[in-house]
C-alpha cells in the first residue's frame, strides 16, 4: 500500500511503501518543465505516457541483463521500484549532436558521434545542472573512481540496447540522460526513468522530433507525440 509522500520532483512524486523500507512508488506527474524549470506546462495524460513508456524500456533492459531499480508497473501512472539514493549525476550519452552540446560547443545539429560521447552533469537545480568532469564527480558525490568508470560503461551498454529497442519501432535515439542510485545493499543501479522526457527520439524516415523537444522548442503537440511512441511500442511487443 502506498505510504507517505517522500519527495516531489518536477516530473514525479516518490512515495514510501507502507511497512516496507526497501521499495518506493514512483508516481508520474503531468507537468513538463524545460530550461531548468523556466518553461512550465501541464499536459493531461503525460504522466501515463511516461510511466508506461519507461516501464517498457526498463522491462526490456531487464531482459538484456541490465540491473535497475525497476520492479513493476502498478497502474497507469505508478511503478514499484527498489529504494535507492540517487547519486546527483546526470549521465548523458550522445549518438548524434543536439541540444546543449550544439550551443556549448561548435557541433552542428545531427553531427554523428561515433563512438558515442558520454557527458556528466551535476544534478543541482540551483547551479543549473552544470557540465562537470570525472574529478568533479568524485569530489561532489560519494561515487568511487571504479564505480564511476563502471557507470560510464553501463551507460554505453544501455545505449546499445536502447538503439536496438527504438530502432525496431522506427526511432533513432540521438541522446539520453540516465541517473544511477545506490540501493539498500550499497550497489549502484540504474534508476529514475527513460522516457521521451529524458531522450531525444527522431523518426528514422522523416527525421521528425518525437520527444520533449516539441515542448522545449514549441514545435509540436507533446501528447500526440508521446501517444505515437507508446502506440509504436505496444504494437511491437
Ligand atoms: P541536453 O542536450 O539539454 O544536454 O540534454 C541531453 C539529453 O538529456 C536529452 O535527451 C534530454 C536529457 N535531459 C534530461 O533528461 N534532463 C535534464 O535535466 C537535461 C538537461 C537533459
Ligand atoms: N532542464 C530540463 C530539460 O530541459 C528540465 C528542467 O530542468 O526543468 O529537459
Amino acid at each position: 500500500m502506498k505510504g507517505d509522500l517522500l519527495y516531489e520532483g518536477k516530473a514525479k512524486k516518490v512515495f514510501k511503501v507502507e511497512n516496507n523500507d526497501t521499495h518506493l512508488i514512483l508516481s508520474y506527474k503531468n507537468d513538463a518543465t524545460a530550461f531548468n524549470g523556466e518553461k512550465k506546462a501541464s499536459f493531461q495524460g503525460k504522466g501515463r505516457y511516461n510511466n508506461l513508456i519507461s516501464s517498457k524500456v526498463f522491462e526490456y533492459l531487464h531482459g538484456k541483463g541490465v540491473t535497475s531499480h525497476f520492479e513493476r508497473c502498478l497502474n497507469d501512472t505508478e511503478q514499484l521500484v527498489q529504494r535507492t539514493t540517487i547519486i546527483p549525476l546526470e549521465v548523458v550519452v550522445r549518438n548524434i549532436a543536439a541540444g546543449s552540446i550544439t550551443r556549448r560547443l561548435d557541433f552542428e545539429e545531427k553531427t554523428p558521434f561515433n563512438p558515442p560521447l558520454v557527458e556528466l552533469f551535476y544534478k543541482n537545480d540551483e547551479l543549473g545542472d552544470p557540465l562537470i568532469n570525472d574529478d568533479h564527480a568524485l569530489r561532489l558525490t560519494d561515487i568511487t573512481e571504479q564505480e564511476l568508470q563502471q557507470v560510464k560503461k553501463d551507460a554505453l551498454a544501455v545505449n546499445q540496447h536502447l538503439q536496438t529497442f527504438f530502432k525496431e519501432v522506427g526511432l533513432a535515439i540521438a541522446d539520453f540522460k540516465l541517473e544511477f542510485g545506490r540501493n539498500v545493499d550499497g550497489a549502484i543501479v540504474l534508476s529514475d526513468e527513460v522516457s521521451p522526457d529524458t531522450c531525444r527520439l527522431w523518426d528514422i524516415t522523416t527525421g521528425e522530433k518525437m520527444d520533449k523537444d516539441v515542448f522545449r522548442e514549441g514545435t509540436g503537440d507533446l501528447l500526440q507525440v508521446y501517444d505515437n511512441i507508446l502506440k509504436r511500442l505496444e504494437a511491437a511487443k
